[in-house]
């Protein structure tokens, strides 16, 4: 007889939470989700979706949540899994000690709880951030790649806080697994699909629509996937990860500049884009220390812009190969972004 599963997620309302949430539905998942009071979800009304009010950063109600959940799902003869997928993005200087107690406190709690509800499986939502860098444009890494790469090629541990938290995050959960714990990771690259509130990367396109800053680029890299893809990644993690490894989920590697060209083809204009060298981008990123210092800024920050001239090439053969992992093609995903942009009124 199959077991059924019943799943907690944390992160639930955020952009890949959505999509995790409508696939784990449309599987007949049974679904308890954390939100808090200030959380908006009335995108999720369609769903039919247990809320329970919480705060990652809450140990003992987190933990008193997630407990309640395994007992339940027991109780009706289920398998617990649950997912811990809340953290903090931003690139905002200030944002260290908000991104310290959701990050890293948050998944120290997650793993707590975990253990305390003795949940069947957890899987926890890392990034390609907390694996390493590449050294140049034509190489990449996979999930073996020692994190100390970043100091080797930048000269500091970390390329901002988000790094650094999702980092320490990423080895609290490894060090989980010798405590028993049976979790699996999977490490997306930049996520890009539709979404509730502009994503990140929806911010790029536009900066390449309607400003001349998006005809430039910085000399870093990126790898890719589309959000979809990284919620199913998600639950063949679940269901066929090895317990204590580390997934990565990224379509395809990409210098800047080609990744604007496409989308700027995806928007119909074919605009050339110019790739600045390391010494310009050193100058821009010393700028915006200065414009930050005077007037903290939000998305143009100097973390984002170190974080564009640094090699973020992943390799995903693993996730390929040992969850059976296919995401769509890069071109397609674009299509879809711009599809739906173009329907809010975000992009001509
Ligand atoms: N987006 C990307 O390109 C990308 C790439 C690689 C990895 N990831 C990882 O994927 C995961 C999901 O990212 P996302 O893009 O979906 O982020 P997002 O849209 O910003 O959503 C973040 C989610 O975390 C929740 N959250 C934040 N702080 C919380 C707290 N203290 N207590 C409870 N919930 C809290 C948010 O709840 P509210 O709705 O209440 O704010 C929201 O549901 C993250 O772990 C992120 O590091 C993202």
């Amino acid at each position: 007889m199959k077991v059924s599963t019943e799943v907690f997620v944390t992160g639930a309302t955020g952009f890949v939470g959505e999509h995790f949430l409508r696939l784990l539905c449309a599987e007949g998942v049974a679904v308890t989700a954390l939100c808090r009071s200030s959380s908006k979800r009335g995108h999720l009304e369609d769903l039919d979706i247990t809320w329970v009010l919480g705060d990652v950063t809450d140990g003992p109600g987190l933990t008193a949540a997630v407990m309640s959940f395994g007992k339940a799902a027991r109780a009706r003869g289920s398998r617990a899994w649950f997912v811990h997928g809340a953290a903090v993005i931003s690139y905002a200087t200030a944002s260290g000690p908000l991104q310290d107690q959701a990050n890293v406190e948050g998944t120290r709690n997650a793993v707590d709880a975990a253990k305390a509800a003795g949940v069947d499986r957890m899987l926890y939502v890392s990034s390609v951030v907390a694996v390493g860098l590449a050294s140049g444009p034509t190489t990449s890494v996979d999930e073996t790649e020692p994190f100390e790469s970043v100091q080797q090629h930048t000269g500091q541990p970390y390329v901002g806080h988000y790094m650094r938290t999702k980092y320490l995050a990423e080895q609290l959960v490894h060090e989980a697994v010798d405590r028993g714990l049976n979790v699996v990771t999977v490490n997306p690259g930049a996520i890009f699909g539709e979404a509730q509130e502009l994503s990140n990367t929806a911010e790029i396109f536009g900066r390449v629509d309607k400003s001349l800053i998006g005809r430039f680029a910085g000399p870093g890299s990126l790898s890719v996937v589309g959000v979809t893809d990284v919620a199913r990644g998600m639950l063949l993690a679940l269901e066929r990860g090895n317990t204590g490894e580390r997934y990565l989920l990224c379509e395809r590697n990409l210098q800047l500049s080609e990744l604007m060209e496409a989308i700027s083809k995806q928007l119909g204009h074919n605009f050339r884009i110019r790739t600045l060298g390391p010494r310009t981008w050193a100058l821009l990123v010393l700028a915006t220390r200065i414009v930050d210092l005077v007037k903290p800024l939000r998305i143009v920050t100097p973390t984002a812009l170190r974080l564009l001239s640094v090699q973020l090439r992943f390799e995903s053969h693993k996730a390929r190969r040992d969850l059976g992992w296919e995401p769509a093609p890069f071109d397609q995903v674009l299509a879809e972004t711009v599809a739906w942009l173009r329907r809010i009124g975000k992009v001509g």
